[in-house]
């Protein structure tokens, strides 16, 4: 049984104060962890409140990224190795916005997996199509490839632990929602990959999340669905009362 996962993405917004006030608001409001898994990715400059304000509660914390090295002379990046020290349990990696304005490669996201796994963090893969891959048919070979260089070198076990995230870009911060039928055809494509490059426990273990306009509204349709394990959502998490709603979708 794999446990479904709420994940919020921050992205670009909020500074420690809000989140102070965002963890005021969702407090006692989350469901254990072991019946839905709740995740706020927050920017870097959040973490430490995030972190402080999470510890004893359900609520897990990520961070949006990484660099690939723990240390050094990389002037602006975040070592994942402090991300676990200060206790964060997630990184996003891969997401669209760092593949398209920040020239991301599926190389740097798989160095920065293994970096994140090797410091005891779970990589939460970000992958997802174009609107003109879609309208020529690439969709599944695309989502395949970016997935599989990603993971290229990892173990099954590595893999089994890790979360995917298929985000459509033209999903995103749009108000257009894939359909649920489109969103579970592309999962469960990615878990096929899976068991191909792997085998068919670690296909049947991984999680594996859809982005892209996610809300209260339309998120039970969504999880309703066989492969999807959950939700990577942007603007709908931003709101203490919408998070939780989202958390609380099986209520
Ligand atoms: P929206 O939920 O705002 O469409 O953002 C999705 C996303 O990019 C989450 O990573």
């Amino acid at each position: 049984m794999r446990t479904p996962i709420m994940a919020g993405n921050w992205k670009m917004n909020k500074n420690p104060k809000e989140t102070q006030a965002f963890l005021d608001g969702v407090k006692g409001k989350l469901p254990e962890a072991s019946k839905v898994e709740t995740v706020i990715a927050a920017p870097a400059i959040d973490l430490t409140t995030l972190v402080a304000g999470a510890t004893g509660t359900p609520l897990k914390t990520a961070a949006e990224n990484s660099y690939f090295e723990n240390e050094g002379a990389f002037t602006g990046e975040t070592s994942p190795k402090a991300l676990s020290e200060m206790g964060v349990d997630y990184v996003v990696i891969g997401h669209s916005e760092r593949r398209g304005y920040f020239h991301e490669t599926d190389e740097d996201i798989n160095k920065k997996a293994k970096a994140i796994l090797a410091n005891g963090l779970l990589p939460i893969i970000c992958c997802g199509e174009s609107l003109e891959q879609r309208e020529a048919g690439q969709t599944n070979d695309w989502v395949a490839y970016q997935v599989a260089g990603a993971l290229v070198g990892l173990s099954a076990d590595d893999v089994k632990k890790s979360v995917v995230a298929y985000e459509p870009i033209w999903a995103i911060g749009t108000g257009k929602t894939a359909t649920a039928d489109q969103a579970q055809e592309v999962v469960a494509h990615i878990r096929a990959t899976i068991k191909k490059l792997y085998d068919a426990e670690t296909g049947d273990a991984i999680r594996i999340l859809y982005g892209g306009s996610v809300k209260p509204a339309n998120v039970k349709e969504l999880m309703a669905k066989e492969d999807i394990d959950g939700g990577l959502v942007g603007g709908a998490s931003m709101d203490p009362d919408s998070f939780v709603a989202l958390a609380n979708y099986q209520d």
